[in-house]
């Protein structure tokens, strides 16, 4: 891939700059931020590791809406990020304007590209991202699931010792406290979750999954994570740039699956060179389909 443009040179979008670089997944990278500054100062930071760690990504900075023009990928990060005590709803009203701004300004300037939303909230930003570009809904998709799948991960790791290499993860629903970690369809090294973990860890699991971006506010005060969403949006750039048609859970526009129309979710997805190529429907029980209609009910609640 060419060119990747992020929008807003926070800590998630310096953090996602910085290891887009490292992994050589593109020749550039560009940070746009209306702190056109902060933006170039990012850039500019990070070119200046490029000898350590061995990467030719130009990676720029700026507020010039030309730095946008003919990406191949464009990643919303802008906005106001939420504080503690604060829901990720709380943000969307000043947030939807910054994303319709930023939309108009990609219609624009990248027609062809991808769309990936990181801003929250992130289920109804991609639902609103989509219906203003017009474009298939392949190309419109969001960062949620990833990285609720990596805190499930390690707060498995942590009940059972295992290695991180080993837990594979599957949460869906909606990136908030309504997202469903899914212990049936997760596994150590292959081995069911559901088989490893009582039912007193799997709550934990649960709890801590869902509260895991709040916790990592709450110690900061003044910053979200930003590591971790930085981790998830390289994963999900990897499989794209890659073409690996890697299963991931992503933020995705419904179009019938799990019997949902008009809303977003999210759900597990083949995830490939041209975005979502294909979302799976996983064989939900009552129970899971409960907590995931719930969890789309809070979402549809926004749209
Ligand atoms: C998180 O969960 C910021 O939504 C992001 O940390």
């Amino acid at each position: 891939m060419q060119k990747i443009s992020i929008y807003g040179a926070g800590r998630v979008g310096e953090t996602s700059a910085l290891m887009l670089a490292q992994k050589g997944l593109c020749q550039e990278v560009n940070l746009y931020d209306l702190r056109a500054n902060a933006a170039a100062g990012a850039a500019l930071d990070i070119m200046q590791s490029a000898s350590y760690f061995g990467f030719d990504t130009r990676v720029s900075g700026g507020s010039d809406a030309e730095l946008i023009r003919d990406s191949d990928l464009v990643i919303i990060t802008a906005g106001s990020p939420r504080k503690p005590g604060m829901s990720r709803s709380d943000v969307l009203d000043v947030n939807r304007a910054v994303i319709d701004t930023i939309v108009d300004q990609v219609l624009e300037l990248a027609p062809d590209a991808l769309l990936m939303l990181v801003t929250n909230p992130v289920d109804v930003l991609t639902w609103h991202a989509w219906k203003r570009t017009g474009w298939t809904r392949n190309r419109v998709f969001g960062l949620g699931g990833v990285l609720d799948a990596a805190r499930m991960a390690y707060y498995i790791g942590q009940e059972t010792g295992h290695s991180s290499r080993d837990i594979q993860t599957m949460v869906i629903g909606g990136h908030g406290d309504s997202m469903l970690p899914l212990f049936r369809f997760s596994s150590i090294h292959g081995i069911n979750a559901e088989i490893v973990l009582d039912s007193e860890a799997r709550t934990r699991v649960t709890e801590r999954t869902r509260n895991g971006g709040a916790e990592v506010l709450n110690l900061r005060e003044d910053s979200s994570a930003y590591t971790a969403p930085g981790a998830a949006v390289v994963t999900m750039v990897d499989a794209i740039c890659n073409d690996r048609r890697q299963i991931l859970p992503c933020v995705s526009v419904l179009d019938g699956e799990y019997s949902e129309q008009d809303t977003t979710a999210g759900v597990p997805v083949i995830l490939g060179r041209n975005g979502i190529e294909e979302v799976i429907e996983l064989p939900l029980n009552e129970t899971e389909l409960d907590g995931f209609q719930a969890s789309i009910a809070s979402i549809r609640a926004d749209l």
